[in-house]
């Protein structure tokens, strides 16, 4: 199996200590491939839309977020990880999500996503971790992950792992272990069930490019869900 991991800071902090915890059990199974933000997305998203209007491939970035988005295809587990920096994730993280958002369901979503798990890890000192996953997940579920698992927790103490209380320690490395086990747990041999939020979602989606399609204002988005069958009766996650 192919796991890759996006860390949303380059800090080997307590984000980093909790994601090496939850990878432990796939080390011996997996082959892993880790980005680390900013280095590999050092960019920001400057608001041409070219990715929407011309094609991804010409982003002055493309470099970057094909490299990212080719690994994140082949991926049958995606971990990704971010501390909460004023209540949301860290500006690497929102910058590496703001390029994806030619992937968004009423745009051009991959079909490799709708079969997908995905992991969010986030943490905090008081409060923050919950809105933090939530920026991720929002960008997840509308790239068409039915499957996520979310990992967030407040330190309520000190911001280094080896000073935090024992008792912290433990609940955080009890919570961590219990999501790795249940992700460990998985057959990814079989792709994972769609919810009915996402078929909804993407009934909202066709239905929008539908109207395009009849108002003949269509450009490479229309083309896109047209080219699929996605307008007709073909639907992402119904394999053949
Ligand atoms: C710029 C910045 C903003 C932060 N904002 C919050 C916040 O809104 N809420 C919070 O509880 N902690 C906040 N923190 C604390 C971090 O989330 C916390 O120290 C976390 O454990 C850091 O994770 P790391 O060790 O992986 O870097 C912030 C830290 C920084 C540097």
């Amino acid at each position: 199996m192919k796991i890759t991991v996006i860390n949303g800071t380059e800090k080997r902090g307590v984000t980093y200590k909790l994601k090496e915890m939850f990878i432990e059990p796939f080390k011996s199974v997996a082959e892993i491939t880790e980005y680390y933000l900013p280095k590999d997305c050092p960019s920001f998203w400057v608001g041409c839309a070219s990715c929407f209007t011309k094609g991804e491939n010409t982003c002055k970035d493309y470099s970057y977020i094909n490299a990212v988005e080719k690994s994140i295809l082949e991926a049958d587990l995606i971990v990704m990880t971010s501390p909460a920096y004023v209540m949301h994730a860290t500006g690497a993280m929102k910058a590496l999500l703001d390029h994806f958002g030619y992937r968004w369901m009423p745009h051009r979503p991959a079909l490799e996503m709708f079969g997908k798990r995905a992991v969010i890890i986030t943490q905090c000192l008081g409060a923050g971790a919950n809105s933090t996953a939530l920026d991720i997940k929002n960008s997840l579920s509308w790239w068409g992950i039915s499957k996520i698992g979310v990992f967030s927790a407040a330190l309520m103490g000190d911001i280094i792992w080896d000073k935090l209380s024992e008792k912290k320690r433990k609940s955080l490395i009890k919570n961590i272990n219990k999501l790795a086990r249940k992700f460990a747990k998985i057959n990814y041999s079989k792709p994972a069930h769609t919810k009915l939020i996402t078929k909804i979602k993407f009934k909202f989606c066709r239905f929008i490019q539908k109207k395009v399609q009849k108002n003949g204002i269509g450009g490479l988005d229309c083309k896109y869900w047209q080219e699929r069958g996605w307008l007709d009766k073909n639907r992402p996650w119904k394999r053949k």
